[in-house]
């Protein structure tokens, strides 16, 4: 029997109306932000530098400062409950259980006072009622699993001992002793080697496969996005711009920084290039443009572009935040 068609797969986390700015700030920094994440599906998060990518995640985890950020609007369901973004008691319930976080520095997540397999063995028994042996042998089993050799010695040693490539997959194995259902991965190859950037995402590909876990991974890497994204949103200065399928995005991008995103992929060959090919800088909070946030760097820029464009639907399950959308192609040519 042929397995289902991924477009059934059930939804696990859907957001809503995501809105939110530090205190002393005039313009949100998030701002209606809402997207959904399917089992099994991985949703890549995409925009330069600055776009508002990390805080989101933050904000979902929980894990803003509480008395720096004003939460102004957000729903979330999740595991079959709807609560607001601001229930912080409920967030940190989920967080590190059912929802997991991952970061592009391991030490972020893991303490350098403390040995390896005590730290996994203490996020293990943070959620599940179960003695230390127990916890122990969870520890053990995850290091296994994320392949780790000489996983046993490796237990009783400390961060510092291990390469950074390693320290990832211990921050991987703790982020997933839990079986979250959702995984969180803020940039978590960019510091890493090409070689153990592959391994790693290979990694979580296989860990999915085995769990159906959805995931969330925001990178500024489109090579990567286009190799593993179900969906992609792409975020620009707060606001997605862009989101659909990858092969909607990727095929037929409909927004003008998408569009600039896409001209600046890497090549197979000449140098490697990023993604801040696209002229001009993403403006800082106090500075954006009243409407259309891209419009102090986009090409096709005009006076309807001072009120906010809407992500509207330019195709089923596509949509895009341009006054202009469905775009004319011939535009862009002759641009
Ligand atoms: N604690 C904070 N207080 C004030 N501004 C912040 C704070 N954290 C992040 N920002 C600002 O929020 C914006 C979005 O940042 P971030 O989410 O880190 O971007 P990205 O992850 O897309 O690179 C940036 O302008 C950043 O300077
Ligand atoms: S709404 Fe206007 S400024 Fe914004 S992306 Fe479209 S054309 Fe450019
Ligand atoms: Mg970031």
């Amino acid at each position: 029997m042929s397995p289902k068609p991924p477009s059934h797969a059930s939804t696990l986390l859907s957001v809503r109306d995501l809105t939110f700015r530090f205190r002393g700030q005039t313009q949100d920094v998030v701002e209606d932000v809402g997207f959904v994440l399917r089992r099994g599906e991985t949703l890549c998060v995409v925009g330069e530098s600055g776009c508002g990518k990390s805080v989101t995640a933050l904000a979902l985890m929980g894990l803003l400062p509480r008395n720096a950020v004003r939460i102004r609007s957000g729903t979330v369901e999740f595991r079959g409950e709807r609560y607001p973004v601001n229930d912080f008691d409920r967030v940190a319930r989920f967080r590190g259980g059912e929802m997991a976080m991952i970061f592009q520095e391991p030490m972020t997540s893991l303490n350098p006072a403390f040995r390896i397999g005590d730290q996994i063995a203490e996020a293990v028994e943070r959620h599940r009622r179960c003695g230390r042996a127990e916890a122990r042998a969870r520890a053990l089993e995850m290091l296994q699993r994320v392949h780790i050799p000489a996983a046993e010695q490796r237990l009783d040693e400390y961060p510092h001992q291990l390469s950074g490539g390693m320290r990832q997959r211990v921050m991987i194995a703790m982020a997933l002793a839990n079986e979250p259902s959702v995984l969180i991965a803020d940039e978590p190859t960019t510091a890493l080697d090409v070689t153990v950037q592959a391994q790693i995402l290979d990694l979580m590909a296989e860990l999915q496969a085995d769990t159906g876990m959805g995931i969330i991974l925001i990178t500024h890497d489109l090579g990567v996005v286009a190799e593993i994204a179900t969906d992609v949103a792409v975020m620009y200065a707060g606001h997605i711009a862009e989101y659909g399928s990858a092969a909607d995005v990727f095929g037929d991008p409909q927004h003008p920084y998408t569009i600039g995103l896409m001209s600046s992929v890497p090549r197979l060959t000449g140098p490697r290039q990023r993604l801040t090919t696209v002229p001009g800088m993403v403006p800082t909070i106090g500075t954006m443009p009243s409407g259309c946030r891209f419009s102090s760097r986009c090409p096709f820029a005009a006076p309807v572009c001072a009120e906010r464009p809407p992500l509207a639907e330019v195709g089923p399950g596509h949509r895009a935040a341009c006054h202009f959308a469905p775009l004319d192609r011939t535009l862009e040519l002759s641009a």
